[in-house]
């Protein structure tokens, strides 16, 4: 079944627009941005359509890639857990309603073949959108389907029904594509891949100094688990703790918490809290250690590749994303998702353990350089026109990059 190189270099190329009701700079646009930054340079060139201003538009910019920012009704699909009320939902349906006359319009304009809805919001109005303007519809999945992420009575309409009112899936890992029922929908797991970063990383010594944890603040990304691993690894050592990233969605209260709980453990003058960065590579290149620490199983979990990448030693969470792409002791550690202890103990192994440190970080740095953008974006761009064409299998399930053993 390794056609992949066959099907990558074939002629098939689709006019495709990927869509999202956001603009803030979180985990599943930066994954489009990566892969539309290694796209082919064949015209017509793939479009991002944003649906707000936000950070992640200087990132689409520095890459160079065709955006546009359509903005969404404030109103639009304003359901988050908080906001189950049925007249709120209605009333953002509404707004989602008119919206997808706005894509359709898009879409018509530059004659898309293929539309590529990443969020749940994009989904609704770009599926009818697309309907609506006889394009191919492809769901673009980055969360698993659960009820830890999604409300109630989503759950079986995005687990069942969805994925047969689509034309395609994909999905950013196995472990998400175990949350939802596909049937004959064609699927590709299209793990967010890394554009691989030239930068000379530091290569750790004799002594674990900077220990990186990288993720938005928010409670099941777990810094309160990593915080206090830390402090009982690296008790009366020198190592200091970098907690880099913002709260995105208003989740101010955590980081909040954080602090008061820096101050508790009294490792307070040897943990940083850094904010958002645009640059998450200069956040890696001294560190020794990387830290994934989500209390739920996570999706992919994109930080570890490049932490991977970046000659860190990573300790990631398992089940989930993370999983999938560290074999433990290897490349990697991995510990139980939410647990403190097993976290602790795996850092004390890191901060006594140099070799083993040195050993995990050289064999880390090549799995993470399988991830490598430009060889999935070709595969990704060639399955997507393949499907537009109705030459993918239907019930089949492919990869962007060939399976590991
Ligand atoms: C979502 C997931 C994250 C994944 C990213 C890219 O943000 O939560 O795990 O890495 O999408 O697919």
């Amino acid at each position: 079944m390794n056609d992949q190189a066959s099907e990558a270099s074939e002629v098939n190329h689709a006019n495709i627009v990927f869509l999202t009701h956001s603009g803030a700079d979180s985990g599943a646009e930066q994954s489009v941005v990566t892969y539309l930054s290694s796209w082919p340079r064949i015209e017509p060139r793939p479009l991002l359509l944003l649906g707000a201003s936000g950070a992640i538009e200087p990132r689409a910019e520095a890459a160079g890639l065709d955006f546009r920012t359509l903005p969404l009704d404030p109103s639009a699909g304003a359901t988050n857990r908080q906001e189950r009320r049925i007249s709120r939902l209605a009333a953002s349906l509404i707004g989602l309603l008119r919206h997808s006359t706005k894509v359709r319009r898009v879409l018509r304009e530059r004659s898309a073949d293929v539309v590529v809805p990443i969020s749940l919001k994009s989904l609704v109005f770009g599926w009818l959108a697309g309907r609506r303007a006889g394009t191919t519809v492809v769901w673009s999945l980055h969360d698993r389907v659960d009820r830890r992420y999604f409300s109630w009575f989503l759950v079986p309409a995005l687990r069942y029904l969805v994925p047969r009112l689509v034309d395609g899936i994909l999905v950013n890992s196995r472990s998400t594509l175990a949350t939802i029922r596909p049937g004959r929908t064609p699927v590709i797991v299209a793990t967010p891949a890394i554009a691989l970063d030239p930068r000379d990383f530091h290569e750790t010594g004799d002594e674990v100094r900077r220990v990186v944890m990288l993720a938005r603040l928010s409670p099941w990304k777990g810094q309160d688990v990593f915080l206090r691993a830390f402090a009982r690894a690296f008790e009366g050592s020198p190592a200091e703790a970098f907690i880099v990233g913002g709260a995105l969605f208003g989740e101010t209260e955590y980081e909040q918490s954080l602090k008061t709980l820096v101050a508790e453990l009294g490792i307070a003058d040897r943990v940083h809290f850094v904010g958002h960065v645009q640059d998450p590579w200069a956040a890696l290149v001294d560190a020794d250690v990387l830290v994934h620490a989500s209390t739920i199983p996570e999706p992919f979990g994109q930080v570890v590749v490049q932490g991977l990448w970046a000659r860190c030693a990573v300790v990631a969470s398992t089940p989930g994303g993370p999983a999938e792409v560290i074999t433990d002791g290897v490349d990697g550690l991995l510990t139980p998702c939410g647990d403190v202890d097993a976290l602790a103990a795996a850092l004390r192994r890191l901060r006594t353990d140099h070799d083993l440190r040195l050993s995990l970080a050289r064999h880390g740095h090549v799995t993470g350089g399988l991830y490598d953008a430009a060889v999935a974006a070709p595969v990704l761009d060639a399955w997507l026109a393949n499907l537009h064409m109705g030459a993918v299998e239907q019930g089949s399930v492919r990869g962007v990059f060939p399976q590991r053993s």
